[in-house]
């Protein structure tokens, strides 16, 4: 294996331990303890891991988390009052609802409820039309960890060729704004590019957000890639994959990210980030 291996792990732990360090100053300086709610709706047990980790992260940064489980069958009414009632209650500065939700509900009516103050997964329309000009408050939590990711590889984007294999509002588009931000060309692929190894393959940073097991394989991949992968897939075994194959590709990429262990931590430090952030715009703290 030649590439170098980006470990969410080891970075997500590092943002998380200089957000323990913020978390306490907010507190003993200012009396101020960021608070965040997260509402699952339903069974999916996917949802479920996501969201304890979620709360686990929280514990860990000494976040004050409150989560608010809802039966899959919920009146949509019943789901948009208490995101009004989070949106008034001031121990509460992020309010997350986890997606997917189930199809009678409507997720652009339930996204649109959430104060975009309070809005720490940057999906409310107006953050992501923010986002879109370049001046969003808050970053959609799984791109923003690519992007530290990406830095972290040492790759400097400025001209690079960036493909994205994924066009999903949570992590395809949104990606490919801040890798035009940091003057990347950008190339969205989906299920229904062809051919897409002839996008892939003039890819300097390849992106996998696809949701198949190991559809990226070695012939798709431009030898000294940064690849980047944000597949979790559970294979038959119980085992969790990645969209990559990532021993084939490991082999002529020059930076990859594991699975696990190497964008979904980042998620949940993102998600812990724009708390504390959204915290300290609540009370106009400044640094
Ligand atoms: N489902 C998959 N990823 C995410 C995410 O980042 N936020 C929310 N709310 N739901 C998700």
């Amino acid at each position: 294996m030649s590439a170098k291996v980006i470990s969410g792990k080891e970075v997500s732990a590092r943002i998380k331990q200089e957000l323990a360090l913020e978390v306490e100053l907010l507190k003993t300086k200012y009396d101020i303890i960021p608070g965040l709610a997260v509402i699952l709706v339903g069974e999916n047990p996917a949802s479920q891991v996501y969201v304890r980790n979620k709360e686990k992260g929280c514990e860990l940064v000494g976040i004050y988390s409150e989560k608010h489980i809802l039966p899959a069958d919920v009146a949509q009414d019943k789901l948009l009052s208490l995101i009004e009632q989070l949106n008034n209650d001031d121990k509460i500065h992020g309010i997350l609802v986890q997606l997917p939700l189930p199809e009678h509900i409507d997720e652009t009516k339930v996204l649109e409820a959430i104060s975009t103050d309070k809005d720490v997964d940057g999906f409310h329309p107006y953050n992501v039309g923010q986002l879109m000009v370049g001046a969003a408050k808050f970053v959609p939590c799984t791109p923003q960890g690519i992007m530290v990711l990406l830095k972290e590889s040492g790759m400097d984007l400025v001209g690079k060729q960036a493909v994205i294999i994924g066009r999903s509002n949570i992590v395809g588009k949104p990606v490919a704004l801040l890798l035009l931000q940091e003057h990347a060309t950008v190339t969205i692929c989906h299920s229904r590019t062809k051919p897409l190894s002839e996008q892939t393959l003039k890819a300097d940073v390849l992106i996998a957000a696809i949701g198949r097991p190991k559809f990226v394989t070695a012939d798709m991949v431009k030898p000294g890639a940064v690849v980047i992968d944000v597949g979790v897939n559970r294979l038959p075994d119980g085992k969790l994959c990645g969209d990559v194959d990532y021993a084939a590709v490991a082999e002529i990429a020059s930076a990859i990210t594991p699975v696990p262990g190497g964008v979904g931590p980042m998620t949940i430090a993102m998600l812990l980030s724009n708390t504390v952030k959204s915290a300290k715009l609540y009370n106009n703290i400044v640094d």
